[in-house]
């Protein structure tokens, strides 16, 4: 397997071009399946989980193809209305083919996702939300069979802010007779990437970016064609990189606005953070830092899938600082292994108190999952002596060319074939 070794860095100076949104293709992925046709997908990054969503798509009978950076998703031959277990409990994400596949074919079989390292992460949102359009929902054998003759449009209500929840059912309703109103729906910059994406197909949705979406059913949707947004949290994950080591970084190609609470985080810490069209720059350089207190909660607040990184850079930070995790209170797999590092940090339920300031020393580790393997990266990078980190197959599923984009900031990383 493929492992990690980091050792002791300076400040990292440089420029990078970010990847498209691994959490936007997705989706987009799946809204393919809403139409008969080549769908094109631009700007739409290599990773690993492309790779798993393109594989089920074939299960169900595309053919998915495409040059650099394009991908491009035949549904002529989709006719195995099925996701099995062995790809659905890689990546959670293929759950997304259920909504599509029950609005275009009128029934579909998908695996349960089951738990994942951080947690149970529950579906039950998404089933609600099928019931509601009329479809019928059972749960045999570890698997979700849903059938609906037509589905019909409904007026539903999350009671939490789900970004899957939303995407899925959203998708379903575009196939829907009549109008559905989605209330409190999520407004994550990966739904409006949806959103966009589906409008391009000919769907009929109104109130993009706010927490009420309505759509209006269409009788079918054409092949859609557009680009994905940038990755806001491989954006905000090199910006960490040149927070923890002192330095400066810049990422191109991003779109500032969607790292907002991001940066204010890192502006209260102490950086400069210098923003433009489509870059942003954090200099750390000559800066005095200081603790923060700050809680993860559904955009556009700080997400959860920046807390991890956060916490690697806190770590460094004299004082004491606090991280909440509002929305997965389970989610620090990460805690342990930095602490095999030499950071000092108390958990309790959903909060972390860091006492930063104390300086890390190289360890093995592991890394438990996709942003835990970003935050132990960090770590690795300012710990002196060496670092090895292994399982990175975590971190393939959601970042580009990693250790080439931090080689190219001065950072010491390379990867290696564990024994
Ligand atoms: C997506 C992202 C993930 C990110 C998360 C929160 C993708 C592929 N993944 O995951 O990277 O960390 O948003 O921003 O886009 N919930 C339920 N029932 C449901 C669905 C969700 O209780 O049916 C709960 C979850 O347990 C969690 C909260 O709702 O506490 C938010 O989860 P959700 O936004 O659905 O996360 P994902 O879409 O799975």
């Amino acid at each position: 397997m493929d492992a990690f070794r980091l050792s002791g860095n300076g400040p990292l100076d440089g420029a990078v071009d970010i990847s498209g949104a691994k959490n936007a293709v997705l989706p987009m992925m799946a809204s393919a399946l809403l139409a008969e046709g080549i769908s094109e997908i631009t700007n739409a990054p290599h990773l690993k989980d492309m790779k798993t969503m393109s594989d089920l798509l074939r299960v169900i009978g595309c053919r998915v193809f495409g040059g650099k950076n394009q991908l491009l998703v035949d549904t002529t031959g989709a006719d195995h209305l099925e996701a099995p277990y062995e790809l659905v409990k890689t990546m959670r994400a293929s759950f997304y083919v259920l909504g599509p596949l029950l609005a275009r074919f009128g029934r579909a079989r998908v695996s349960l996702p089951g738990g994942c390292a951080w947690g149970p992460r529950p579906v039950d949102l998404h089933l609600k939300g099928f019931e509601a359009l009329g479809a019928k929902v059972v749960v045999t054998h570890g698997y979700v069979e849903t059938t609906a003759e037509k589905l019909r449009g409904a007026n539903i209500t999350f009671p939490i802010s789900s970004v899957g929840a939303t995407a899925n059912v959203l998708m379903a309703a575009t196939l829907a007779e009549g109008t559905t109103v989605i209330n409190n729906a999520a407004v994550e910059p990966e739904i409006d990437a949806t959103v966009d994406y589906l409008l391009s197909m000919g769907a009929q949705i109104e109130g993009r970016g706010s927490r009420t979406l309505t759509i209006t059913g269409v009788e079918k949707l054409q092949p859609g064609k557009g680009a994905t947004i940038p990755d806001r949290i491989e954006a905000g994950t090199f910006l960490a990189a040149g927070l923890i080591s002192r330095g400066r970084v810049r990422v191109n190609k991003v779109d500032p606005q969607h790292l907002e609470a991001v940066l204010e985080v890192f502006r209260e810490i102490g950086a400069q953070v210098s923003v433009g069209s489509d870059w942003v720059e954090l200099d750390a350089r000559d800066s005095d830092l200081q603790a923060v207190s700050i809680k993860a909660i559904p955009y556009p607040g700080f997400p959860t899938d920046m807390q991890a990184q956060l916490m690697s850079v806190l770590t460094t930070v004299p004082g004491i600082s606090v991280i909440q995790d509002t929305i997965y209170n389970d989610r620090f797999m990460h805690v342990s292994e930095l602490k095999r590092l030499g950071a000092k940090i108390e958990l309790q339920g959903d909060t972390a108190t860091i006492h930063g300031g104390s300086s890390l020393t190289g360890a093995p580790v592991m890394a438990s999952d996709l942003r835990a393997s970003a935050a132990m990266v960090l770590a690795g990078l300012v710990a002196s002596s060496t670092t090895e980190i292994s399982r990175i197959y975590h971190l393939d599923r959601g970042y580009e060319n990693f250790e080439q984009k931090l080689q190219q900031l001065g950072g010491k990383i390379e990867r290696f074939v564990e024994q």
